[in-house]
């Protein structure tokens, strides 16, 4: 159990020293209080993991410490000190919630134990309740024996048992958070969590607080303090996904995170020391983040001491097969009845799958929808040509249909022109679904349309 803080409060100076003495040498800092309205006052003011407090006190008692504590929504830990003689007012307490009491005279042993059995029974539960969370998501084991899967899994064995940072690059669904978390099963932090973060789904302001927690009061609505995810990941592993998508003013401070190994709640000023292992993935080049603007390049050299890159499923076509199986098994069908019809699979090799293995195993997943198991047949599937392959087409028609070369920007302009309508008709005109076949947002198909097809009235 590393150094806590906890807060002794009790009436009598000499009473409180003695057990200041003991928590410091078991490496906790000390915090004392003569009474509840003080104890109060510096629970507020601090960050304090744990209470324990005498019952009897003058000005506020410590059931009223107690109660006052749980009203304010705290989930501090409180033990409470009590002399032979008086165990039921300290079974009381603890029917108001209190952890577990210390009998007076101390006997150190028995102290050192029941301290150590309450801070770790608040950290068991705050793990428990992450864990839960994350053990319902339910991840896969890593299927393809293909080269260049191969080489990623002894990259994996390689670095996994050192603390170096990690860098994990690979187009969408080529599987990066699998790999992250296979770094951490291979190293000896695997009995501590894997805290994944994804900087691109969390909103820029809540991040911060997110990554950094905060102590209460650190801002309106901080009702009481919250631990962020850098110390949940103490002694484990963080991981940053789409490390590109955070905002560059947290980035500085993650970086002064991994320099000094320490962070301070937002709204706080203790120096909290950890341990972390940090490792980030981007969907994108990394490098050209670094030029765009979007990644900070001293962070960049930070995170990558250790680089692992993902290769696109369309790369490894011969692992499509055994990850169909995994996918039918998965969801729950035999593999001895539920099969892929004759000349599905090479279909399956000859598709682009721009989102890779999450995308096989979507479209696996319909297929046994639309199936009901048995054959699936391609039907089944949903094969459509990639942007890469209209474009091919329409190209080559551009080249042979024209005598002349037209100006380049024209040229450009109707190719893209006929990509976009091409896309809306394979999309049976949903724009969103037009967008992602062509690799663009929304938004910018929306005013392509306007500049192309302003007869169309996009919306
Ligand atoms: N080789 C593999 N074997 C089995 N399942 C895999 C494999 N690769 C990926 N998956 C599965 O595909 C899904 C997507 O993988 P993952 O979330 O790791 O991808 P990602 O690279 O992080 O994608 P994104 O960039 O979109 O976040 C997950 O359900 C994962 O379990
Ligand atoms: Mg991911």
């Amino acid at each position: 159990m590393k150094g806590k803080q906890i807060l002794v409060v009790d009436d009598e100076p000499k009473m409180r020293r003695v057990l200041e003495i003991l928590l410091q040498k078991m490496g906790h800092r000390v915090l004392g209080a003569g009474n509840g309205v003080e104890a109060l006052a510096l629970f507020q003011a601090n960050s304090v993991d744990l209470v324990i407090t005498d019952l009897r006190m003058p000005e506020m008692d410590g059931i009223e410490l107690l109660a006052a504590l749980r009203a304010q929504a705290s989930e501090v830990p409180v033990m409470v000190i009590t002399a032979h003689g008086t165990i039921e007012t300290a079974v009381a307490a603890m029917k108001h919630g209190a952890s577990d009491y210390l009998l007076r005279p101390f006997d150190i042993d028995v102290v050192e134990l029941a301290v150590a059995r309450v801070l770790n029974g608040a950290e068991v539960a705050r793990q428990n309740a992450f864990l839960r969370q994350e053990i319902n998501r339910g991840w896969d084991a890593f299927i393809g024996t293909s080269q260049p899967m191969q080489a990623v899994y002894e990259l994996i064995q390689r670095v996994g048992p050192s603390k170096a940072s990690v860098l994990i690059t690979g187009e969408t669904g080529t599987g990066k958070e699998l790999a992250a978390r296979a770094v951490h099963n291979a190293s000896p932090r695997r009995d501590n969590l894997f805290v994944p973060i994804n900087c691109a789904a969390i909103p820029a302001d809540i991040l911060e607080s997110e990554l950094f927690g905060y102590e209460k009061g650190a801002f309106t609505g901080a009702v009481k303090e919250r631990i962020g995810k850098f110390e949940l990941a103490d002694g484990g592993t963080i991981f940053l996904d789409e490390l590109t998508e955070m905002p560059m003013a947290l980035q500085a401070k993650l970086l002064r995170v991994l320099q000094e190994n320490t962070i301070e709640r937002l709204g706080g000023n203790r120096v909290i020391n950890l341990d972390l292992r940090v490792i980030a993935a981007t969907n994108r080049d990394p490098l050209e983040g670094v030029r765009g603007g979007k990644l900070r390049e001293d962070l960049y050299y930070r995170v990558n001491v250790f680089s692992i890159e993902l290769p696109p499923l369309r790369k490894r076509k011969e692992d499509i097969a055994g990850l169909v199986e995994h996918f039918i098994a998965k969801h729950g069908h035999s593999t001895a009845d539920t099969k892929l019809a004759p000349g599905v699979l090479k279909r399956l090799e000859e598709y682009a799958w721009p989102g890779n293995v999450r995308e096989l195993e979507n479209m696996v997943e319909r297929a046994l929808i639309l199936s009901g198991g048995g054959l699936l047949k391609e039907a089944h599937f949903l094969l459509e040509p990639k942007p890469a392959e209209i474009m091919l087409k329409t190209s080559s028609s551009l080249a042979e249909g024209s005598k002349t070369t037209p100006p380049l920007n024209q040229a450009v302009e109707d190719l893209e022109a006929r990509l976009i309508d091409e896309a809306l008709t394979q999309a049976e005109g949903n724009k969103a679904r037009a967008a992602a076949l062509l690799d663009i947002s929304e938004r910018t198909l929306w005013y392509k349309l306007k500049k192309y097809r302003p007869d169309q009235n996009p919306s």
